[in-house]
């Protein structure tokens, strides 16, 4: 099995932020939406957590989706966060969406959120234990939270048939990330040992596809 390479925690780097920002993942970002929206028909208000909001297209989403909610969006990329801001207030959701340019692990307080949601972050993370226990502290009893990022493949070669399968048009600096990211990402039996350790064997993994893995369910 491939080991895992690091890629760097944040992007902060100019050129990789408009990239990201200018690429076209409006049906990736609606299915994690409606994702959430299908493990939890029955969430239609309070306050949700998004660790590691990047750009800021799935808060919006999930905003529209679910009049009642309002989301504080995390990020600890300035220009990532600047970004995002500029969206929402285009959007017109200033009021609802917020933004805190810090790293998750640094939040402070316990039981601030309903609900959390977090979509290719947890690969950026060299310890992924600090992610799960942040999210467990985060929420109150008995929230809901889905968590979604790529799967590692078994080679480089594999990972490049991706980049190649999914990004065959894409800018080279994103095919570039894409690479990295899949790298640097973790297999369904990490995840499944990282629940274990974290106890939180009550969420439940799901593989939706070739290169993702999706865990939702309730924080108790
Ligand atoms: C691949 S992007 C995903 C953005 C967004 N969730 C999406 O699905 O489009 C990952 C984001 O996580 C941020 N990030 C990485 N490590 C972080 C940390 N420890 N705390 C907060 N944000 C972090 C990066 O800066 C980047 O903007």
């Amino acid at each position: 099995m491939m080991l895992r390479v690091l890629e760097p925690e944040l992007m902060e780097d100019d050129a990789q932020v408009q990239a990201y920002a200018a690429a076209d993942f409006s049906q990736e970002n609606q299915g994690f939406v409606d994702l959430f929206r299908e493990y939890f028909p029955e969430f239609s208000e309070g306050h949700v957590l998004d660790l590691g909001c990047g750009p800021g297209d799935i808060p919006i989403r999930l905003a529209c989706a679910v009049p009642g909610c309002r989301i504080t969006a995390i990020d600890a990329s300035s220009p990532m966060i600047r970004l995002a801001e500029d969206r929402v207030r285009q959007a017109g959701l200033s009021d609802r969406i917020t933004f805190r340019c810090e790293r998750f692990q640094d939040l402070a307080g316990a039981n601030m959120a309903d609900a959390a949601m977090s979509n290719s972050l947890l690969h950026h993370v060299p310890n992924p234990l600090q992610f799960w226990h942040k999210l467990r502290v985060a929420v109150k009893p008995g929230s809901p939270v889905l968590v979604m990022d790529l799967l590692r493949p078994e080679s480089p070669e594999e990972a490049q048939a991706i980049v190649d399968r999914y990004a065959s048009g894409a800018p080279d600096i994103l095919r570039r990330d894409f690479y990295n990211s899949l790298l640097a990402a973790f297999t369904e039996d990490e995840i499944s040992a990282q629940l274990a350790q974290m106890n939180l064997t009550r969420l439940i993994i799901d593989v939706p596809d070739d290169r993702h893995w999706v865990v939702g369910g309730i924080i108790h």
